[in-house]
C-alpha cells in the first residue's frame, strides 16, 4: 500500500523532542549505530573546513565530527530548542542555531560538509531539504544523510491494526520516493542504499518507552486523541506476540544512507 507521508506539524515535533532530550541518550543505541554507519559512508578525502550538523539533537555527532574534523569550524542546528540547550553546553559545535531543515538560516556556498543523521523523516518536503543542502553547500561539498523509510515499526503498524485500524506508527516516505528525490537534486548521487535494522525488546512496555523516550512516539495527524485504554494495551501485546523471536519481541527500522556531492563550479 503507498500512504502519503502525512507528517506531524513542526511545532509538534519541536516540542516532543525538546522533551525528550534529558532521555534521548539513554535509549539511542539505534540512533548512535546508524549515525556510525553514515560517518563510515563520508568519503575518505573529505576535509571540511566548515561542517554543519543538521538536527543534531543532543549533539552526539557533533561532538564526533569535531574530533574527526579538529581544524574545521561546526555549525549544529536543530529544530527543538530543548535539544540544543540539553546539546549547547557539552560542546563539539561552535555554534549552535535553531533552524528548520527545510528553511536553513544560512548564506549559499558556505559549508563543505551537511551530515544529517535520522533527522529529514520529520521534513514532509525531502526535496525542499535536499534544494537547501545543495545551496548551502560550496562546490564539492557533500550532503551525507540517514533517515527511515516505508517498512520501519512495520510489525507495530500491523498489531495496532489488528487492534482498531488507526494509525499509531508514523509514516515514512517510501525508498523510492528517497530514490527519485536524490536523483532530481541536482548533485551527484554517490550512494543511495536501504538497510534494515531489527532491535529487539522484552515486551512492549520496553519497546513504547524507548520511542517515548527518544521522542519518536506517534505524532501523525490522525491519531487518535486521549488515553490508551489497557485493554487495548493488551490486545496490542497480545497482537505483537505473534512476531516474537528467540531474543524478544522485534522492531524493524528500514534505514536509507545517502551520499551526495554538489558538482564544483
Ligand atoms: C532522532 S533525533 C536525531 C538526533 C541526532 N542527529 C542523532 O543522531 O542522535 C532527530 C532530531 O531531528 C530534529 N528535527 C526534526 N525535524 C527537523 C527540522 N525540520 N529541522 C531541523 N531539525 C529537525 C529533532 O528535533 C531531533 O532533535
Amino acid at each position: 500500500m503507498n500512504e502519503q507521508p502525512a507528517l506531524p506539524d513542526k511545532r509538534q515535533v519541536a516540542i516532543s523532542f525538546s522533551r525528550a532530550a534529558k532521555s534521548y541518550d539513554e535509549v539511542a543505541d539505534l540512533q548512535r549505530g546508524v549515525g556510525s554507519e553514515l560517518l563510515a559512508r563520508l568519503p575518505v578525502q573529505l576535509e571540511p573546513q566548515r561542517w554543519l550538523d543538521l538536527g543534531c539533537g543532543t549533539g552526539h555527532f557533533s561532538r564526533v565530527l569535531a574530533t574527526r574534523f579538529p581544524d574545521a569550524e561546526g555549525l549544529a542546528l536543530d529544530l527543538a530548542e530543548g535539544m540544543l540547550k540539553h546539546a549547547r553546553p557539552q560542546g563539539g559545535a561552535r555554534h549552535f542555531l535553531a533552524g528548520d531543515a527545510e528553511h536553513l538560516p544560512l548564506r549559499d556556498g558556505s559549508v563543505d560538509l551537511v551530515y544529517s543523521s535520522l533527522a529529514v523523516q520529520w521534513c514532509a518536503d525531502f526535496p525542499a531539504v535536499l534544494d537547501e543542502a545543495r545551496r548551502v553547500l560550496r562546490p564539492e561539498g557533500v550532503l551525507a544523510f540517514s533517515s527511515l523509510c516505508q517498512g520501519t515499526l512495520q510489525e507495530l503498524r500491523e498489531s495496532w491494526q489488528v487492534v482498531d485500524g488507526y494509525v499509531h506508527v508514523n509514516r515514512f516516505r517510501c525508498f523510492s520516493d528517497y530514490q527519485q528525490q536524490c536523483a532530481k537534486a541536482g548533485m551527484k548521487l554517490l550512494g543511495l542504499e536501504r538497510k534494515a535494522r531489527v532491535l529487539h525488546f522484552a515486551d512492549l512496555r520496553e519497546l513504547t518507552h524507548e520511542l517515548k523516550s527518544i521522542g519518536a512516539h506517534n505524532l501523525n495527524p490522525g491519531r487518535p486523541e486521549g488515553l490508551t485504554g489497557r485493554a487495548r494495551l493488551r490486545a496490542l501485546a497480545q497482537a505483537y506476540e505473534r512476531f516474537r523471536q528467540p531474543s524478544g519481541l522485534p522492531a524493524t527500522y528500514q534505514v536509507v544512507y545517502g551520499v551526495l556531492q554538489k558538482a564544483c563550479r
